[in-house]
């Protein structure tokens, strides 16, 4: 049985990891800066919790060793925008903080450390990126990113720590947080699960680059369990589905008809999303071959859980969204 810790626990992947980790049976400690999840209110008693900062050595540090971690699942992170307008809360939990797992991960001789890192450690790319495409981020968290990664493969170079880590492109499901441009993926599908209206605020034929959160949380398991004999990288992208906005509509009229959807473009969030280059799609071949990376959910299981999620947990999901 693993003792395993998830950094940012309480955060929209981390939530999802800690159900699936009770599931199989694994010791589980939530590593937080915020105290709590309503999401997890209903299986609070089942883990074990410590508030900290991931930039906090001392925290980290006891986090570990009172509740004999051997397994690190590191999601937590400063995410945008927060962290292109605050680089020292950034640098702090996401160059030091990912310094700080790595080096308990040595000091403590951890099994594994597990790493969520993302597509913005690319520049704009070009429509396909292959599986060596140099990264050059545009943004300060990828930025981060990046150096996590080098970070992460230095310590498994030079001392053999185990680091692994996943590259994702927009995780999308019910309760996902933050205002960022991609966001439209989760609230055309959840505002239609919950029998709200909602205006996408993108042109019907933009495209984007998604993964479903289960199947994001599960990828990153099924690489903690992978053979090390058969990983060429330390670190690999993977991608659900490409879809666009129209899409996004019309899975959410197929699954509820009376679905109110309709486009309102915000020449604002155009722009974004242009700039961002949200359709790139990554090479998951190699994550296929090494590791078996499956992804369990195509965009028509997506929305059906979208539905399934938000007539269960209504309450929790239906709170209020900015219009654009
Ligand atoms: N959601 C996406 O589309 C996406 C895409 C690419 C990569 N990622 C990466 O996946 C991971 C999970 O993302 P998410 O969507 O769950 O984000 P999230 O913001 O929902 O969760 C992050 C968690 O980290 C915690 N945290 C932040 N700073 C901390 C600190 N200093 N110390 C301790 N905890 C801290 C937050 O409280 C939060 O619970 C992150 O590392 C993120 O960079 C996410």
């Amino acid at each position: 049985m693993a003792n395993s810790m998830i950094t940012g626990g309480f955060g929209f992947v981390g939530r999802h990891l800690v159900r699936m980790l009770l599931d199989k049976g694994d010791n589980v400690t939530v590593f937080d800066i915020v105290p709590s999840s309503p999401f997890l209110e209903d299986i609070k008693g089942e883990f074990a919790v410590k508030v900290g900062s991931l930039g906090n050595w001392a925290h980290v540090a006891e986090a570990i060793t009172a509740n004999k971690v051997d397994t690190i699942y590191h999601v937590g992170a400063a995410i945008p925008p927060l962290t292109e307008r605050d680089p020292a809360t950034a640098f702090d939990a996401n160059i030091t903080g990912t310094y700080n797992i790595l080096e308990a991960a040595r000091l403590f001789n951890l099994k594994s450390v597990i790493f969520a890192s993302t597509q913005s450690s690319y520049s704009d790319g070009d429509a396909f990126i292959p599986m060596d495409f140099p990264q050059r981020p545009g943004t300060f968290y990828g930025m981060t990113k990046v150096c996590g990664e080098r970070m992460g493969e230095s310590y498994w170079r030079h001392f053999g720590v185990n680091f692994r880590g996943v590259r994702y492109c927009i995780v999308n499901g019910p309760g996902r947080g933050g205002v960022n441009p991609g966001q439209f993926v989760v609230w055309t599908l959840q505002m239609a699960a919950l029998k709200r209206p909602f205006k996408v605020f993108v042109e019907p034929d933009v495209e984007v680059a998604s993964i479903y959160v289960k199947d994001a949380a599960k990828a990153l398991i099924d690489l903690n369990e992978a053979d090390d004999a058969k990983l060429r990288y330390r670190v690999y992208p993977i991608m659900g589905y490409s879809v666009t906005a129209k899409q996004l509509a019309d899975v959410a009229k197929k699954y509820v008809p009376e679905a109110d959807i309709s486009f309102r473009v915000n020449a604002d969030m155009m722009a974004k999303v242009k700039s961002l280059n949200l359709a790139r799609q990554m090479d998951i071949s190699l994550a296929r071959e090494d590791w078996g990376f499956k992804p369990e959910f195509d965009l028509d299981k997506s929305m059906q859980d979208y539905v399934k999620q938000c007539t269960e947990n209504r309450e929790l999901l239906n709170y209020e969204i900015p219009e654009f």
